[in-house]
């Protein structure tokens, strides 16, 4: 553990964060660095392949179409890449409205033939196809720094876990369903935190990891501070049995740190305020690194609270005579207990104590909010977002009226 030096410091809940802090956490950034204790990923520059505008279009249209030829792991043979396809665009093509389609005609549908957008990226079809390949058929998405977690309702619910997509159009799914990749999308919001500069365009980056069976109990997030690992918690806050055991925890704490001082400290370059999540080995001995995340509020404190965190990062610089323990019991504190200790040992390790604990993730599916019920998507099959609207509007009101 690294000693502290004396001087006195008064710390903010949250670190000023240059704008090269931020993209230090960008997978694009970190993954090389660490390519050998994280797991397989690939980067597709949008601008590089030539298809950023008309992805961010499409991204960003009131519709709900996903870029042709995207279904399926493999493109499909009757599919031959035309000379107007191989450049990314947007056009319409006729179709007709729905309830013409339902056969419910009445005088309105005279004029309702209404035109489809068709969008087209087939280099990215063909980039993502790759990636597919090469991890053996299945991938996990994200943006530069964030994935679409908040969407994993709209593919169907496989063993294999949330976000597990076999295709283009799985990925597009997700990214076109979820709200927060555009965090990733707005400088203002990608860099937030920053004094200033953060309306630079950024590239957009679409990133590809092999898809892993990840077990959550195996999974911590920790936080660095000042350039000290102050604090260590189960990444996923349910009520773990193993964790109750107190060697377990010294355990986790003695891995985490020996590999945090290995193998990150001298090595990312996202100067010292930074929290990072691993993957835990199965005999808890060894990690490996699943993502880097700026240390600001956007970033799930989980089972502490910035402003416990603080409190071990001010306690740390703390003189001695001077050192209260000052976190709350937002959760069970590790080093609470140690009231002989004189200063408390670092990390501080947080995990829920008990199945009745606030914090404790019921069984209550993740980012619920965010759902939209099953009805609903079935109805939006081939629908744009006006039309899909139109469509769900009515549906209701006959079903009010049933
Ligand atoms: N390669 C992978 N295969 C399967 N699941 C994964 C993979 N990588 C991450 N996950 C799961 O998805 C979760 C979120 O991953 P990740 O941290 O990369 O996304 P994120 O959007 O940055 O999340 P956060 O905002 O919480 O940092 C992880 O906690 C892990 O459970
Ligand atoms: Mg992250």
């Amino acid at each position: 553990m690294p000693i502290p030096p004396p001087a006195q410091q008064n710390f903010n809940i949250f670190p000023i964060l240059t704008r090269e802090q931020i993209d230090a956490a960008r997978t694009s950034e970190w993954i090389d660095t660490f390519e050998d204790i994280s797991f397989e990923s690939t980067i597709i520059d949008l601008a590089a392949l030539g298809e950023e505008e008309a992805f961010l279009q499409w991204l960003e249209e009131d519709s709900i179409f996903l870029p042709e030829g995207s279904e399926g792991r493999h493109a499909s043979a009757s599919v031959t890449i035309t000379e107007e396809q191989s450049v990314p665009s947007t056009r319409r093509r006729t179709r007709s409205s729905p309830s013409s389609r339902n056969g419910s005609h009445t005088s309105d549908d005279v004029d309702t033939e209404s035109e489809a957008p068709v969008y087209n990226l087939p280099k990215l079809n063909e980039a993502i196809r790759s990636a597919l390949d090469k991890y053996g058929g299945a991938v996990f998405p994200k943006l530069n720094w964030t994935s679409p977690k908040d969407a994993a309702f709209i593919l169907p619910q496989t063993a294999a876990g949330p976000l597990h997509c076999t295709s283009p159009a799985d990925v597009y799914l997700l990214l076109k369903s979820s709200d927060f990749i555009h965090h990733d999308l707005d400088p203002a919001r990608a860099y937030a935190g920053i004094g200033s500069d953060h309306d630079r365009r950024h590239r957009v980056e679409i990133v590809l990891k092999r898809f892993e069976d990840l077990i959550p109990s195996r999974e911590v997030r920790c936080f660095v501070r000042n350039n000290l690992l102050i604090g260590v918690s189960q990444r996923d806050t349910v009520f773990y049995d193993h964790l109750q055991n107190e060697d377990t925890r010294i355990q986790i704490c003695d891995t985490v740190r020996s590999f945090w001082e290995d193998e990150i400290r001298e090595n990312f370059a996202g100067g010292e305020d930074y929290i990072f999540d691993l993957y835990l080995s199965p005999n808890l001995s060894s990690a490996r690194i699943i993502d880097f995340n700026p240390y600001r509020d956007s970033t799930d404190p989980l089972t502490f609270t910035y402003e416990d965190l603080r409190n071990i990062v001010q306690e740390a610089f703390e003189p001695l005579s001077t050192t209260v323990p000052q976190t709350s019991s937002k959760a069970h504190t590790e080093s609470a207990d140690e009231s002989t200790a004189k200063r408390t040992r670092l990390p501080v390790f947080r995990y829920i104590d008990s199945k009745a604990h606030p914090d404790v993730n019921r069984n209550a599916p993740a980012y619920q909010s965010n759902m939209m019920p099953l009805e609903m998507l079935e109805m939006s099959q081939g629908l744009n977002m006006a039309e899909f609207k139109e469509a769900w509007d009515e549906a209701l009101a006959a079903g009010m009226t049933d």
